[in-house]
């Protein structure tokens, strides 16, 4: 891939209770910009703009999705590192050609309009990264 790698877009953060997640991070100065519901993952979402990256902070609505799997395992906690990429499919072909092992083969809907796919932790050192394209033409 060459180059000095990608700028952190957010950090997703599984939280049980959305409501007192967005209250406590409050206190160190994040205040909560958008709250969406993102049924295809069973999650409500809220992100908090950073000088640095966003935090994404994950409440799932049911027992069966990724998040809620993640919970029931391993409690509230850093869940993915987020980074912003000028193209999710050219990425996508770049580490498939590296041989990264990939959760998603191809780019798909994320929130706020954005293209998103994960890469397997296994990769990673037990990092789950999820890469993010913004598209201006929204
Ligand atoms: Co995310």
């Amino acid at each position: 891939m060459g180059g000095h790698g990608w700028p952190i877009d957010h950090l997703g953060v599984a939280v049980a209770d959305l409501d007192a997640a967005v209250s406590a991070w409050s206190r160190l100065g994040f205040v909560p910009e958008v709250t969406e519901v993102l049924p295809a993952e069973q999650i409500r979402v809220a992100f908090l703009p950073g000088p640095a990256g966003e935090l994404e902070l994950m409440e799932p609505m049911g027992p069966d999705g990724a998040v809620a799997k993640f919970l029931a395992k391993r409690g509230p906690g850093l869940h993915h590192v987020a980074f912003r990429v000028p193209s999710v499919a050219e990425a996508l072909s770049v580490l498939q050609g590296e041989g990264v092992r990939l959760v998603d083969a191809r780019p798909r809907p994320g929130s706020r309009g954005t293209l998103v796919a994960f890469l397997h932790p296994s990769a990673l050192n037990g990092v789950l990264v999820e890469l993010v394209e913004v598209r201006r033409e929204q």
